[in-house]
């Protein structure tokens, strides 16, 4: 079975969250079901850089203002079809937005482009490769499901993943006609969002399926408090979507085999953690502690991700004697907030300011917990990732966060089946409750660690997902179209 899979990053070409990693990831966890997953994402020139062995495969003369090319190349697991157009991705900076973090102007073309091109290769452009079903990943590839439901002729299935609610791509009615969208699209069941055009809304409403990243984000976005205004359209589609987790690549992510820690360690061997322990307090200038706790952040810095919250308890972190170790970039507020609390606790409290993909490595690989205070969390893959280094997840009991961490509470102790602990509300009151349980839970070490040792062993890989994507893409596909 053939999928084209669309989306704006995909690691380790392009990457700024875990969007990334999951499109990355899925082809090779979609290989043992039998399914060919090609990989559409644009040619922005840290992928080009990458890509030297790119070859074209088919041109288009007039692509939202300019001549544009596609480009098919291998990486490593990855088949992938590049959009090379310079009029839209050949600048400096990020995928969405410039140095200096303000979003390019023209986005809503830049990724219909993307859409275009993707609804192109659905359709046959590609004369040796044409998919069965095409896979489109948050509102950047929201309108290839629009593109193909108001084309003539035989298409692919559609299959639109939401990664994030929270970002809708929302444009001005005027540029329908610019987009390549007819004025027929222009309907409540169509692109129209609150007046103009929601690439997000036209993904949730027009797909053939949907799909989020967690069981429990799947349930809470059909709600008015956490469905973004999206939530009536997604109650009218109950029937269509799923959650289905998120994995993590085990072979990336493998304590035993991490070019990026000091010490090798399993569930088998975990005194190996202490090495990364000690290699990553020296490492963000921590004097040596080998006694005390110590606690990891890798996370955007942002409100989604409760981080205002964990400023608020790190007077009662640091009064249960814990450390801390914080690695994220995102909104000045929290950015300065932390640098500051290093700044006053500087034996104690250490801010990493930035992206660095070999020191999330390490303090999963060093910290003893891992906080992750969401407000909201579609799935998450940071607490993935601690578990299967041994790091103990905190983290608030919303969406993916919730599906993927045992609260170690009195009956999951006693059962054998604690991995962490989760707190309710995502406040920060109820953080503060948790660390006091975290202090305690370190006090009892043989309870701490059982508790390790269940969360070295928690599945955390892609098997059964991609079992369920395999279906999917199989109900969906449709006879004679990529066959
Ligand atoms: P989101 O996509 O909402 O940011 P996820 O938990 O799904 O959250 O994915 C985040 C991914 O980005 C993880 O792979 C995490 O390790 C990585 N990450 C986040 N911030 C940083 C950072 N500052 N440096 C390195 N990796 C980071
Ligand atoms: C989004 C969500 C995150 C999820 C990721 C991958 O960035 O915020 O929870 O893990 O997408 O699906």
């Amino acid at each position: 079975l053939r999928v084209l899979s669309v989306a704006s990053e995909c690691f380790p070409l392009v990457k700024t969250g875990g969007l990334a990693d999951v499109a990355g990831a899925l082809p090779a966890a979609l290989a043992a079901e039998g399914v060919h997953l090609r990989t559409l994402l644009p040619a922005y020139p840290g992928v080009l850089a990458q890509a030297a062995s790119a070859t074209p495969v088919h041109g288009f003369d007039d692509l939202f203002g300019g001549p544009a090319r596609l480009l098919a190349a291998r990486e490593g697991d990855l088949d992938l079809l590049l959009l090379d157009a310079p009029h839209l991705y050949a600048r400096p900076g990020g995928p969405y937005a410039d140095q200096w973090g303000r979003d390019w102007p023209d986005n809503p073309q830049r990724f219909a482009a993307l859409c275009w091109a993707a609804a192109a290769i659905g359709r046959g452009a590609l004369p040796d490769w044409q998919p069965a079903v095409v896979h489109a990943h948050d509102w950047q590839a929201g309108l290839l499901p629009a593109y193909l439901h108001y084309a003539e002729g035989p298409r692919p299935g559609t299959v639109f993943t939401v990664h994030n609610l929270a970002f809708q791509g929302w444009a001005p009615a005027s540029l329908l006609a610019e987009l390549r969208l007819p004025p027929r699209a222009f309907d409540i069941d169509g692109v129209e969002f609150f007046g103009g055009i929601g690439a997000l809304k036209a993904g949730l409403r027009l797909a053939d399926r949907i799909t989020t990243v967690s069981p429990t984000y799947a349930r809470e976005i059909t709600t008015p408090e956490e469905g973004q205004a999206l939530d009536g359209l997604l109650r009218s589609r109950a029937g269509d979507l799923a959650g289905i987790l998120n994995g993590i690549d085990e072979a990336a992510w493998n304590p035993a085999a991490d070019p990026h820690l000091a010490a090798a360690f399993d569930a088998e061997h975990p005194a190996g953690r202490e090495a990364n322990r000690a290699a990553l307090r020296a490492r963000a200038g921590l004097p040596p502690r080998p006694e005390g706790l110590l606690l990891g952040v890798v996370s955007r810095l942002t409100g989604q991700k409760g981080m205002d919250l964990l400023l608020q308890a790190l007077p009662a972190l640091l009064g249960h004697g814990m450390d801390l170790v914080v690695l994220g970039a995102g909104e000045p507020a929290l950015e300065a907030g932390f640098r500051a609390a290093a700044a006053a606790h500087p034996d104690r409290i250490a801010a990493r300011i930035g992206y660095d993909e070999g020191l999330a490595h390490l303090i999963q690989a060093g910290c003893d917990a891992l906080l992750v205070p969401s407000r909201f969390e579609p799935c998450g893959l940071t607490q993935l990732c601690a578990l299967r280094y041994g790091a103990l997840p905190v983290v608030a009991r919303v969406g993916g966060l919730a599906d993927t961490v045992i609260d170690a509470n009195e009956a999951a102790l006693a059962a054998g089946a604690a991995t962490g602990l989760q707190f309710a509300p995502p406040s920060a009151p109820a953080l503060e409750a948790a660390l006091a349980r975290l202090a305690a839970l370190w006090a009892d070490r043989a309870a701490w660690a059982r508790t390790q040792a269940n969360a070295f062993r928690a599945p955390v890989g892609w098997s059964r997902s991609a079992a369920r994507y395999a279906a999917l893409y199989r109900e969906v596909a449709r006879p004679g179209v990529g066959s």
